[in-house]
């Protein structure tokens, strides 16, 4: 039994999740821990909300409400998608509480005392409009690596490198778009460089890292250099630097955003009534901390962090692992929450169940490279192999003993056949087992289904349908059945709904939980076992509802472009407009066009004529009395040889099936202004 504190990475408390979020860093991290969990393994998984930073701040601003209240409702909404996504930490915390602000106080002033930390006056960006400091997301331009125009003032999310926003080309600030000046300012920088050999080691000792993670780590030190790095800020919500001469200056988002690890891990002590369990995951050597993050992340977990903790007094351990994902696009594109282009989490889960998500998710982890969730791709996944291999097995089986068995589990005497196929599967759990175990999330989807479809092959060639012997049809279902509860309990990690659905199916009646990995494949199902209530795995979703979700998906991002591209007109612009309500007197259809209606209306006194393309809408006595809305003072047109008089307002939809004139809704006097 190993010890385990694996942690997914504090999401910022700005947005609800969406599936990139999932694919990176969580989904992967909470199958691991319900494998581990399997494995007889002591195991806590720390997670919570990053509250401080830019990002908190410009949300803030754009909400137009306090950053306290921002990080209180996303805290909550990304708390109910992950429980939903049955995403189940121990602690889901956040870096906004006591006990984490003193503990990042004490890290900084361990740091501060060993030496570690220095002080310096250096040049950084000012908005004068805005009379404020520039850090980090304040400030955009281009990345003076790669050339990307929106580059963040700490990194590029192009090519992943950490910046300073100095050296950002083109700056200007997010607050205003001006072009910011230079000032002085005073921060603290800790000293990477004094941690250089100590780092290095570690990190080349560290064989069993993910290739790419060790690669980029040790590349990045290499080409960057260990420097100073500021791990203060100008602005004004964070954790306090605990000095006295640096009143108003908070640290860093991202000094104090790892340390939620801990002090999330001291609140699960505090909340199980053990409040120093903390301190044998921490302190331990024996444990070995897992930290699954998103590429982007690298640096700060497998550098900074460890210098963090290298620094402190306490004898912490250092992170065991650190497997870092790629990203997962959608549709072939980057997810981009400016642009609308996402799938939310909640968004999906109002139409469908976590477990087909899940399952997809995990066999297509960007685990090695970046990968892609496309609608498509879901609906083949969830058809073909969770209902038509899964499902079915399990839908097979379960009619035939309830038909022939009446639903009891049937007494075997294995043959050749079933002991081949018995040792065929232990080698697959064994298989599977290292999967898991390595973060091969697609491996071990892969295999898990290899065990549903071992079954289906069986199931065809024994023909249980044509078995004329009922001793052999018995140890034949009895064989499925037992395939089945291996089944539940292999894929349980990845599809914990179903696994549990499946279990109960079978009429077990313990915890699934309580089931052990090593002794899976040794495990039989107990004959005379009532099975359970049939009930629904997997249901297959229609061309329709999958044509259905990628109109949403287009839709939104369009409507959002649109957004983006709205041109605004200033009230001036907008006066040199005359709109009136105008009394139709008279409706004459055009003969020569089939579109054309010939409006005869009084605006006041005036009498006015307009030729408006209605005439599959409207027949000309729907309209006559009615009083409508008109552009007066449209410069006047001939159409079909009529001339028209301004224009009639109307509302119609995307393909112009619909259309409806606008009218008034009460009784106000043609002639009135509309404005
Ligand atoms: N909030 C950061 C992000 O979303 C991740 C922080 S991870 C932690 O990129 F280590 F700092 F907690
Ligand atoms: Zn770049």
């Amino acid at each position: 039994m190993a010890k385990y504190l694996v942690t997914s990475a504090l999401p910022y408390a700005n947005g609800p999740i969406h599936l990139g979020h999932l694919a990176g860093a969580y989904l992967p991290a909470d199958i691991f821990v319900r494998f581990l969990r399997l494995n007889g393994d002591d195991v806590v998984y720390i997670c919570g909300s990053d509250e401080h930073g830019v990002p908190i701040t410009l949300r803030a601003e754009q909400e137009k409400v306090s950053p306290r209240e921002i990080v209180e409702k996303y805290h909550k909404i990304m708390y109910e998608s992950f429980k939903k996504m049955r995403i189940e930490f121990d602690n889901f915390s956040g870096t906004a509480r006591k006990d984490h602000y003193e503990l990042s106080q004490k890290f900084f002033m361990n740091l501060y005392e060993g030496g570690y930390i220095s002080k310096k006056t250096e040049k950084q960006y000012f908005d004068e409009k805005a009379g404020r400091f520039l850090p980090d997301r304040y400030i955009e331009g281009k990345c003076p690596f790669c050339g990307y125009e929106k580059a963040r003032g700490d990194q590029c999310d192009k090519c992943g490198k950490l910046l300073n926003p100095l050296d950002l080309i083109e700056p200007r600030s997010v607050l205003t778009g001006e072009k910011p000046v230079i000032k002085e300012t005073t921060h603290w920088y800790l000293k990477l460089q004094d941690f250089e050999e100590k780092l290095v080691s570690w990190i080349t000792s560290n064989t069993h890292w993910k290739e790419n993670v060790r690669n980029f780590v040790l590349g990045w030190i290499k080409k960057e250099g260990l420097k100073e790095r500021a791990i203060t800020r100008d602005i004004d919500w964070g954790v306090p630097v605990p000095l006295p001469e640096a009143k108003g200056k908070v640290l860093y988002v991202w000094f104090d955003a790892p340390i939620g690890y801990i002090s999330s891990t001291i609140e699960w002590s505090k909340n199980i009534g053990k409040p120093d369990k903390w301190k044998e995951y921490w302190f331990d050597k024996e444990t070995k901390i897992i930290h699954f993050i998103g590429k982007d992340n690298i640096p700060f977990h497998a550098v900074i962090w460890p210098a963090m903790l290298m620094g402190q007094k306490e004898k912490y351990v250092l992170p065991f692992d650190i497997p870092a994902n790629e990203y997962l696009t959608l549709e072939g594109e980057k997810f981009s929450t400016s642009q609308n282009w996402a799938l939310w989490v909640d968004e999906y889960l109002a139409e469908f169940p976590a477990d087909p998500l899940r399952y997809f998710l995990a066999s297509n982890a960007p685990e090695t490279k970046d990968a892609d969730f496309s609608w498509k791709a879901f609906q083949i996944k969830n058809n073909e192999e969770l209902a038509n291999i899964y499902g079915n097995f399990a839908n097979r089986v379960f009619t035939f003993v309830n038909k022939r068995f009446n639903g009891v589990v049937p007494e075997a005497k294995y043959e050749e056949l079933e002991l081949n196929l018995f040792k065929e599967i232990e080698d697959k759990i064994k298989e599977i087992k290292y999967a898991y175990q390595n973060f091969s999330v697609r491996e071990a989807s892969k295999l898990m289904m290899d065990i549903a479809r071992a079954g289906n092959k069986y199931f065809d060639e024994t023909k249980p349908w044509s078995l004329k012997d009922d001793k052999r049809l018995k140890t034949v279902m009895n064989t499925c059945l037992n395939l089945l509860r291996i089944l539940a309990v292999a894929s349980y990690p990845i599809i914990p709904e179903s696994a549990e659905k499946l279990w109960r199916m079978l009429g077990e009646e313990n915890d699934i939980r309580l089931e052990r990995w090593d002794s899976l494949g040794k495990m039989r199902i107990k004959d005379g076992q009532k099975l359970g209530n049939v009930e629904i795995l997997f249901v297959k979703y229609e061309d329709e509802i999958i044509e259905k979700q990628l109109k949403k998906l287009y839709d939104k991002s369009k409507a959002k472009k649109e957004d983006n591209k709205m041109e605004y007109i200033t009230i001036e612009d907008f006066k040199k407009i005359d709109i009136r309500v105008a009394e139709v007197i008279d409706v004459i259809p055009l003969e020569k066009s089939n579109k054309l209606l010939k409006i005869k209306v009084k605006v006041g006194e005036i009498e006015k004529q307009i030729v408006a393309g209605i005439k599959q809408f409207y027949k000309p006595e729907e309209l006559v009395g009615k009083k409508i809305i008109i552009l007066n003072n449209l410069e006047p047109a001939k159409l079909m040889g009529e001339t028209s008089e301004g224009m009639l307002l109307a509302a119609s939809n995307d393909d112009k099936s619909i259309l409806s004139v606008l009218t008034v809704e009460r009784d106000v006097p043609s002639g009135s202004k509309v404005s």
